[in-house]
């Protein structure tokens, strides 16, 4: 009976209820700070209404990303007690390189002080003025690096991905109609990679399929293109596959992952995500990409044996990878994020389906149908959520996109809250008061007004841009609370 699968929906109840079970134990604690929404009013102003600017000590969940704040295993902590510091020549990044090779089959490792960097540092090497980047989907940071080398991406999905209620399976399939066709538009001497995000984060952590790679790479052998694949989160990608493709149903996390991998030409990862602890890496089995990408390390992160990382760090990346494989580990938070959005779209709350990774994804466009995307939905309902529960999600909308090269704004083609649920973090009363809350603002989502930039910065504006609301609607839903919760926290 060993193949009994080991994920955490896995356990029936007797009552027939349908729950995640948490396949782990908490032995380390942080107490939370719930305090009261007159507070987190203030904080709000404070902070330019922009949930980037709130200091956790007004927060009560948060759920503004999985990145670098998914629970640390024993394991992991300990390794970093025996971590062999040195400048060069570590012994912790040997076994960094060598938990590469095991779970992602490369073993050629550069390793980066976080995601973006790898980012940065495949720009900086491939992409010139005039070059082209297909891709599933952009990540903010993906998009920026290549535009600040002077080139363009195509997003190539299909049409289902931008539907908010679905049932595709695999919603962050490249469309290989539309690769071929942009190809031959821009010319493969153009094109230095195609690009492949696991999980297309901003559509909703929606997975691709292990034949839509296959498809992908065929593409890419016919014109004599590299593929370059973003595993920041790909082990949930993996997991999804074991569950949603006919072919892999059954097979090890180890299995599918390295299916995916072997047939990328370059890695490049956030370790923030993919083996949650610090840093990331770009992996290659090709000596002359890493002949080519080498001398950039030293130059932007540091020495090639710790490339801007802490060495403890290094060590839990490498412990963090080999758990990647763990299905007890990898389907919780997949687990918890669908029983979330299923009890949600019971309560009417429009949501991202199906279920993706790295968080509940809320649809603002249809929540808050009432505001106009000049005035940012999706950065409204997370303003006015972290209000009334304490509960930081982050915007995914227009205010995450940047202008255009002639300084307008471009519109989002989803307006997302993102609800983000890190591996192993919350417990299952959380999400139920995530639920609650939610349902309550739904019921009132016409209090919700409008946001305007009050301060925009050039680059990356989400980050550190401050926003103001067009009318008191934060005070009004305040009075409102207060009237239908009384004194509750
Ligand atoms: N690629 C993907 C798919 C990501 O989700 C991220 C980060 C990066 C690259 C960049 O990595 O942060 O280590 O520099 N996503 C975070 C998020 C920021 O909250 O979704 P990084």
């Amino acid at each position: 009976m060993d193949s009994l699968s080991q994920n955490s929906s896995a356990v029936k109840f007797y009552s027939g209820e349908n729950i995640p079970l948490e396949l782990h134990k908490v032995r380390i604690v942080q107490k939370l700070h719930l305090v009261p929404i007159e507070r987190r009013l203030e904080a709000l102003y404070e902070g330019g209404f922009n949930t980037f600017q709130l200091n956790t000590t007004d927060v009560f969940l948060d759920m503004l990303t999985d990145s670098g704040t998914n629970a640390m295993s024993d394991n992991q902590l300990s390794a970093m007690m025996v971590a062999d510091d040195a400048y060069a020549g570590s012994q912790s990044f040997i076994r960094l390189q060598k938990a590469v090779d095991d779970v992602l089959g490369k073993k050629y490792l550069l390793p980066v002080h976080q995601g973006r960097a790898a980012e940065h540092i495949l720009g900086v090497a491939y992409v010139k003025k005039g070059s082209m980047v297909p891709m599933n989907y952009h990540f903010t940071t993906a998009l920026a690096h290549i535009t600040e080398c002077g080139g363009q991406i195509a997003e190539l999905l299909y049409p289902e991905a931008y539907k908010i209620d679905s049932d595709h399976p695999f919603k962050g399939n490249m469309n290989i109609e539309a690769l071929e066709e942009c190809i031959q538009k821009y010319g493969k001497e153009n094109i230095p990679y195609i690009r492949m995000e696991a999980s297309t984060n901003l559509i909703g952590g929606q997975p691709f399929s292990v034949q839509n790679m296959r498809d992908v790479r065929a593409i890419a052998d016919k014109y004599g293109i590299r593929l370059v694949l973003d595993a920041s989160l790909l082990g949930e990608n993996a997991y999804l596959v074991t569950q949603r493709e006919d072919e892999f149903k059954g097979k090890s996390m180890a299995e599918v992952i390295l299916t995916f991998t072997g047939m990328a030409d370059i890695i490049y990862f956030s370790a923030r995500k993919l083996s949650s602890s610090r840093g990331g890496g770009i992996c290659t089995n090709d000596i002359k990409v890493y002949k080519e990408l080498e001398a950039l390390v030293p130059l932007f992160e540091g020495f090639l044996t710790y490339g801007g990382i802490s060495i403890r760090e290094v060590e839990a990346m490498a412990v963090g990878l080999y758990e990647t494989l763990d299905e007890t580990m990898i389907s919780q938070s997949p687990s918890f994020i669908k029983y979330l959005v299923e009890e949600a779209k019971k309560l009417g709350i429009p949501m991202i389906t199906p279920p993706g990774v790295l968080g509940a994804h809320v649809d603002a466009m249809s929540f808050c149908s009432h505001i106009p995307q000049t005035e940012y939905p999706a950065g409204a309902l997370a303003a006015a959520f972290f209000l009334i529960s304490g509960v930081r999600g982050m915007e995914r909308g227009s205010v995450s996109n940047q202008r255009d090269e002639n300084g307008n704004e471009t519109y989002a083609d989803m307006e997302l809250l993102r609800l983000a649920v890190p591996r192993r973090v919350f417990t299952l009363s959380q999400v139920k008061y995530v639920i609650d809350r939610l349902k309550w603002l739904y019921d009132n989502r016409e209090m919700i007004g409008g946001l305007k930039f009050y301060y925009e910065p050039p680059v990356l504006r989400f980050f550190m841009g401050k926003l103001e609301p067009t009318s008191d609607w934060p005070q009004k839903l305040v009075a409102k609370f207060r009237a239908d919760f009384g004194d509750s926290l």
